[in-house]
């Protein structure tokens, strides 16, 4: 067993760390407050080289492995939740899964764009009335010679007006062609073009935290994608689905950890400072209990999401322990961010300091990519018996890419 992180893990770190820094920080207080999502925060990040790792060399990226990807995630969310929520929807949920399930066509036409961030990608699995209870979605498609015709909407999808393509997940309707045989589970997974006739998305506004990320609606009506838009066979919908949440969960995850780190790196700073009775806070044990819960977060969060990369990189099924890592680390993260709150007293009230922020982002992550309550159940049925965890057909590539 080996817990060193390479050189090359310890540059992504500094280097994102760099980025939120110079490029993320600057204005945010403005931009979360005022709830403006800066589209060239996204260009910036791909001219950075962010948007392409973890993804093999041969197909643009900067074939850097998957326990990177945790790692820039970490770094990204000490700085705002809405530059990580980019590489989630983009990097994990879209990339890795087109990198999972993709022709080796698909990938050469669609992954040296995405790796180079011209081309931005996102996920669309959650409906207006369907967020848990993934296998009742109700967008349809339906076969029409070459193509299908999709109808339907989806919600709660990030970057909805910037992406310039969707993996879409949606119901198979019935086919009017008799010589095609039914598929055995009724779901399919599109990778469709925001300028696809019949495509619109709005902004959602008003939202707790987050308020830096763009967050929308998508509507298709009558929207026809060619066939060789498939993902996956007929019926490879549901599992695919649940393969990009493999990934999106690993960068929430790690991400989570970013979110504890700029919590301690505030009220380290804030006990430091500010003195009762003649002495810095941090010298009150209360204080020192807080401060020292968020370094278990911290470092347990870290081991949660590393080993889930390790299995990344090896090619192991890792649904239980990236459920883990994610039910782990998006409660510490909000257990952090509520005690950084208590630390700063009336200054954690405020967005003078950046804590509230924190508390109200940490928030969000509970609620997406499965809520708090979905990993429970999920992590008692895996010890019950009741959940299967048998090895996958389709795997990422193992790390060091072919
Ligand atoms: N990879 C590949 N295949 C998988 C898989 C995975 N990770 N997980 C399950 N499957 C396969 C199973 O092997 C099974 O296939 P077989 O029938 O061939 O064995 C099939 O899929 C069905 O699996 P389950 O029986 O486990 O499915 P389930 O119905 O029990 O799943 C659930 C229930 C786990 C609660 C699931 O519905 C779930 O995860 N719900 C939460 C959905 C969610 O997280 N939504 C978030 C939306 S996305 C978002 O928030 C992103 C954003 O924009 C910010």
């Amino acid at each position: 067993m080996d817990f060193a992180l390479t050189q090359e893990h310890e540059l992504i770190r500094e280097s994102a760390y760099k980025f939120g820094q110079n490029e993320i920080l600057p204005g945010l207080r403005e931009r979360d407050r005022e709830a403006i999502s800066d589209r060239t925060m996204l260009d910036k990040m791909g001219a950075a080289g962010m948007l392409g790792i973890a993804i093999p060399a041969k197909y643009g990226g900067s074939d850097t492995d998957y326990i990177s990807l945790g790692i820039a995630c970490e770094e990204l969310e000490r700085a705002d939740t809405s530059a990580r929520v980019v590489m989630s929807v983009h990097s994990g949920l879209h990339c890795l899964t087109l990198l999972q399930w993709g022709t080796e066509e698909q990938k050469q036409r669609w992954l040296p764009d995405l790796a180079k961030g011209t081309r931005v990608g996102a996920f669309a699995l959650t409906e207006p009335n369907v967020g848990s209870d993934a296998a009742n979605i109700k967008t349809m498609a339906v076969r029409d010679g070459d193509s299908y015709v999709i109808n339907g909407s989806k919600t709660w999808i990030s970057l909805a007006d910037y992406a310039d393509q969707f993996l879409v997940i949606t119901r198979l309707g019935p086919d009017p062609d008799p010589s095609h045989a039914a598929p055995k589970a009724p779901y399919a997974a599109f990778i469709v073009d925001r300028s696809t006739a019949g495509f619109s998305s709005r902004p959602l506004h008003g939202k707790l935290g987050v308020r830096a990320g763009n967050t929308g609606e998508l509507f298709f009506e009558n929207m026809r994608v060619s066939a060789d838009r498939l993902l996956g066979q007929e019926g490879d919908g549901f599992k695919i689905a649940m393969s990009a949440l493999d990934h999106g969960r690993f960068t929430v995850a790690s991400g989570s950890v970013g979110i504890i780190t700029a919590c301690l790196d505030a009220c380290v700073k804030y006990a430091n400072d500010r003195t009762v009775g003649g002495e810095p806070i941090g010298k009150k044990q209360l204080v020192q209990q807080m401060i020292a819960s968020m370094v278990q977060g911290r470092e347990i969060g870290r081991m949660l999401y590393y080993r889930v990369g390790w299995m990344k990189n090896t090619g192991l099924r890792h649904t239980k322990e990236c459920s883990l890592a994610k039910w782990t680390n998006c409660a510490a993260a909000f257990d952090a961010a509520n005690k950084a709150v208590e630390i700063h007293g009336a200054y954690g009230f405020i967005d003078e300091f950046p804590v509230e922020r924190y508390f109200r982002n940490s928030r969000g992550a509970m609620i997406y990519e499965g809520t708090h309550e979905i990993h429970t159940l999920m992590q008692a049925e895996y010890e019950l018996g009741y959940r299967s965890d048998k090895p996958l057909a389709h795997t990422l590539p193992t790390y060091p890419f072919a």
